[in-house]
């Protein structure tokens, strides 16, 4: 083969992998997402009951090493394929990590609670998660 062919095989193995990469990095943060809407699932229950909060930690502590990775997940170019995710990811970057910003602010605040038994406290905080911190972001990051 030619040069000209040996160079474009190369420059299509390259985007074909990158294309991988991202498809990858789409069905990896879905299934994350779909992590923390169980958690969610899990902890209703137990915060509806004023249970036992100290035992959601380990669910708390779960969502927190997560969404510390949230950003990360959504590299350029994975736009495009299997996702909700609106353009704004992109192009209003700094709204949507303040908007993650405040999740692990709010998630902080669950665990504070959950660590010191306060069921009261717990129960308050995240009655207000869902709507106010999840919901924000999907209000405007995420397509219905
Ligand atoms: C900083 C923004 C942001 C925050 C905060 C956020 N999400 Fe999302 N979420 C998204 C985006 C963007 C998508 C679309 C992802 C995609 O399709 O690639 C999404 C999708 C999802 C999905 C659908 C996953 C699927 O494909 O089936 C679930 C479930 C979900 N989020 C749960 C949650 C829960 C629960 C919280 C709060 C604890 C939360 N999210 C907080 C941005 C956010």
């Amino acid at each position: 083969m030619t040069w000209r062919m040996a160079v474009s095989a190369l420059v299509f193995m390259a985007l074909a992998g990158t294309a991988l990469a991202q498809g990858d990095a789409i069905a990896e943060r879905r299934a994350g997402l779909k992590r923390m809407g169980a958690h969610m699932d899990a902890i209703k229950p137990v915060a509806d009951a004023r249970g036992d909060v100290k035992a959601l930690e380990p669910r708390v502590d779960d969502m927190i090493a997560w969404f510390r990775t949230l950003p990360q997940r959504f590299p350029p170019g994975s736009d495009r394929g299997d996702t909700k995710a609106q353009p704004a990811v992109w192009s209003d970057r700094a709204g949507f990590e303040a908007a993650n910003a405040r999740m692990l602010g709010q998630l902080e605040v669950l665990k504070t609670a959950a660590a010191a038994g306060d069921s009261a406290g717990f129960v308050t905080a995240f009655q207000a998660t869902g709507p106010q911190f999840c919901g924000s972001c999907h209000r405007t990051f995420r397509a219905r």
